[in-house]
Parts: C-alpha cells; structure tokens; sequence
C-alpha cells in the first residue's frame, strides 16, 4: 500500500460514507473502515474532509488554433491548472482539417500532446471539420480503433455540417459504437443577425448575444435531437444553455431517447448581461465574456439548473477556450489594425481551474447535493466517453484520481495569486468558493497540495475510450 487517505467522508454519486481509501500502484486497492498502513505507507489525515474521485473536464480546448490565433493553455498548463481545481482526467477537442483524414490527424494530434507533457491523463474528442466523402466517413472507425469514440459536430462555424453530413455522421457513429456530440446553433439565422447588425453599425459584444440569442440555440437544439432520432442514434448536446433546449433534452428522454446534454459554469453562473458591462469591479470587459455560445437570460440560466437537479442534464464541463486580453481586443482594433466587431474577437474563457471548485462550492450551500455534483463532474463523464473502466469513481480498481476536499476552506479566485493556467485573466475573478481542494493526487501522486501544484510536466496520459452503445437515457 502506498498511500492511505484515512477518516474522511467518501463521495459518490448513489452514496456517501465513512471510509479510508487505500492506494497502491496508483490503483483504489481497497476502501473500509479502520484499514492499517503498511511500513512505508504515506498516510493523509482526512477528518472533517469529503473524498471524491478527480473531476473529468469533458470540454477543453487546449492549443486549439481559433479565431486568428491559439487558446493560450497547452496541454500542460491547461492540465496544470485543471489539476490545481480537482479535475484529474480533461477530453479536448481536436477538429480535423478539410481534406486531413480524421486518423492521420489524431496521430499528430496525440505526437503533439505527448510532446506538451501533459501533467495529467486526458482523452481526445474528434472534432468533424470534413466529411463530404464516404472515404472520410469510414475514416471514422480508425479513430474509434485508436481509442477515440467520441466526434462532435459544429453546426454553425465555416467547417460545420450540414444536416445531411450530421445525420450520416450519427448513423456511422451508431454503427462503429461511437458518440456523436454537437454544438448546436442555426447557422442561417446567426449569420442573418450578424449581418444585419453589421449593416446597422451595431458592432458591440451585446450583438454576439443577441446574433446567437436563446432562438437560434433552443431551434438547433430540436433539430439536433430530430435528426439524432431519424438516425436511431445517441446523441449529446454540448454546452447547453438555453430553455428551450433543456425542455427538448426532457422530452426526448422521457421518451426513452439516448439523448445526453452537457452544460457549462458559465451558463450557471452569469447571463447575458455580462455582454453590456462585463464586471468592471473586476477589471473584466463585456467582451472578456465572448465564448459560443454565448450566456443566456435568467430563465435559462435557472432552467439549466432545474436539468441538473431533476437530471435531465448528464454533465457538467467547461468549454476552457483561454484568449489574451490583447486578443479579445480585437473587437476593437483587429489583428491587422482595422476596425473591429463583435465576430472579430476570438470565442472562448477559461474554466477548467474553476469547474469542481464551483460545483462543489454550490452543493456546500445547498443548492444541489455533493453526490449530484460528482455524478455529473465524474461518474457520468466517464460512462458516457467509455472510460468508467478506470475513471469517474472512488472504487477499488479504478486509478487513484481523488481529491481530498476540505468543506471549511475559503478561497476567492484571483488569477494573479491562485490560479495555475496561461492567461492574464479569468471572468470568474472574484468569485468566493465555499469549499476547495486540499490535495488532488493523479494514479496516487500528489499533483496539488491546496496551494500550489506539485505534479510533473509529461506525467499525464493518454485515456482509451472504449466502444460506446447508449441505449436510453439510463444517465
Ligand atoms: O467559445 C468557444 N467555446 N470556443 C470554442 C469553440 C466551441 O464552439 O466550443
Ligand atoms: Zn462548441
Ligand atoms: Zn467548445
């Protein structure tokens, strides 16, 4: 035995309990009450703390190329910083070029992971940026071979898919046991808005909300989950944030659907009026908030949690997609000196530090349970992307992914003093936890001791997904 986490309060998502967690070879190796440490066992006292398995990120977009330039966090300082807020396994988001056959690229998307040194495990999603053939379309289940069971599909954005490229993706996934998920806007209508608010000199960060206001999602979310039902296939909603999508998710589930969504802190968190002053006690600007989708109303926001509550909504992840605050500038002045608009600025914040610490913090008040917040940080994750064989859980066999969480602690996020990623800002500046991780260990090594990280640069890998085939709703 190698490490023994001793008197603390286990969390999963059926059930909590008093219980001492055992480590060995980076594996749970045993979980029970009064278990002795060997010589040489490193033991961690505990009491008075909640003990949960490591959050899994299920939407990151770690040196993503976007907008004119890359997301600021690599795949080290983005698992960095996720590491430092509990979240032990992260999926990013990898979107094949035109013409790029979707296997040759995970290679050299993987080739470029392992060169960053990821200081914890993570998994690849297979964004669909071509597949106009069926050559591409067969390409697919090489990358399930590889480990990759998991495509997303933009319905808005240049590279997106049409409805017929969608609908023969999620036949091809439901075939080769893969997962499609999808970023669903109305493509037609935001680019409508978005010229016509051009045309009328509305060019302000309020615009990239009401260019893709709740309508233009709440439609798409429906006609995603129709054409996931014609194709007989799953399917999973990222980044919900809507009403009128959550009531569609509902609907289809209670109709036994394998309809899954995703939603993200920031619809939790803010809403839309961040987009007419940002947070100026905090120095943030309307247009440090620009990320697609963009946050929603107050009905939405409180719709989304309504989701969780009644689990209508399976996941929670945090889209990190971390620009400069020189590069969301340019919705002022753009990159080659021109007068700039809302389209201009790159879309995305960070998060991936923030996630479990909010979640956590919000069950900690009452406003869920903590079982709820493991479920849809972990559990759920883990299932849905095939990798429940080692991660999402506190169980004997599974990695040693745990965070020691300690209920009493205070921590209010400030970039400059507490936060662990690339960027020169975060919109959640300012924001008091109740509650925060006192050690986070990846396979049993401590990676964050409560105030700074300790892991290793490379210490991560790479998680196989296995073959997926969600029949129904059964999470
Ligand atoms: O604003 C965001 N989220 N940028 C990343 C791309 C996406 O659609 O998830
Ligand atoms: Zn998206
Ligand atoms: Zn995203």
């Amino acid at each position: 035995m190698d490490l023994l986490i001793k008197g603390g309060k286990v969390v999963t998502a059926k059930s909590t309990f008093k219980a001492d967690v055992a480590v060995t070879n980076g594996k749970i190796s045993a979980i029970g009450t009064n278990l002795k440490p060997e010589a040489g066992t490193e033991v961690v006292d505990a009491k008075g703390k909640l003990v949960l398995p490591g959050a899994i990120d299920g939407h990151t977009h770690m040196a993503m190329p976007f907008g004119g330039t890359i997301s600021t966090d690599d795949y080290f300082t983005g698992t960095r910083a996720a590491a430092c807020g509990g979240t032990t396994t992260i999926i990013n988001f990898e979107t094949q070029p035109v013409g790029v056959k979707m296997s040759k690229f995970l290679k050299e998307k993987l080739e470029l992971a392992e060169s960053q040194g990821p200081a914890v495990d993570y998994s690849i999603h297979m964004g669909v940026g071509d597949v106009t053939t069926q050559e591409m379309l067969d390409d697919m289940a090489k990358v399930v071979d590889m480990g990759v069971t998991s495509f997303k599909v933009f319905m808005v954005y240049d590279f997106g898919v049409d409805d017929g490229q969608f609908y023969a993706t999620l036949c091809k996934a439901k075939e080769i046991g893969a997962l499609v998920g999808v970023h669903a806007e109305n493509k037609n209508v935001n680019d409508y808005l978005v010229k016509k608010y051009l045309s009328e000199k509305k060019i302000s960060p309020w615009y990239h909300y009401m260019s893709k206001n709740e309508a233009v999602a709440g439609e798409a979310d429906e006609r995603a989950i129709n054409l996931a039902k014609m194709a007989g296939a799953p399917l999973y909603i990222v980044h919900l944030d809507n009403a009128q999508g959550v009531a569609a998710v509902a609907k289809a589930r209670a109709e036994g659907y394998p309809i899954f969504a995703e939603t993200c802190p920031q619809y939790l968190y803010f809403t839309k009026e961040v987009y007419k002053d940002g947070r100026p006690e905090f120095k943030l600007r309307p247009q440090d908030f620009v990320c697609s989708p963009p946050m929603k109303g107050k009905e939405s926001k409180d719709a989304l949690w309504d989701g969780i509550r009644n689990g209508v909504i399976s996941t929670l992840s945090t889209d990190h997609c971390p620009f400069l605050k020189k590069e969301k500038d340019w919705g002022k002045k753009t990159k080659d000196g021109k007068k700039g608009n809302f389209t201009t600025i790159p879309n995305g914040c960070a998060g991936v530090e923030n996630m479990y610490p909010f979640i956590l913090s919000e069950a900690n008040k009452g406003k869920i349970t903590f079982n709820k917040a493991v479920e849809i940080a972990a559990t759920n994750q883990a299932k849905l992307f095939g990798m429940d064989y080692c991660k999402g859980a506190i169980e004997v066999g599974l990695d040693a992914d745990i965070v020691v969480y300690d209920p009493k602690k205070r921590v209010v996020i400030n970039n400059k003093k507490n936060q662990h990623g690339a960027l020169d800002h975060t919109v959640w500046e300012g924001v008091e936890c109740k509650g925060y991780p006192c050690a986070v260990f990846s396979h049993g090594k401590l990676v964050f001791d409560g105030k700074d990280f300790v892991g290793k640069q490379g210490a991560g890998s790479f998680v196989k997904q296995k073959k997926v085939h969600h029949k129904g709703p059964s999470f």
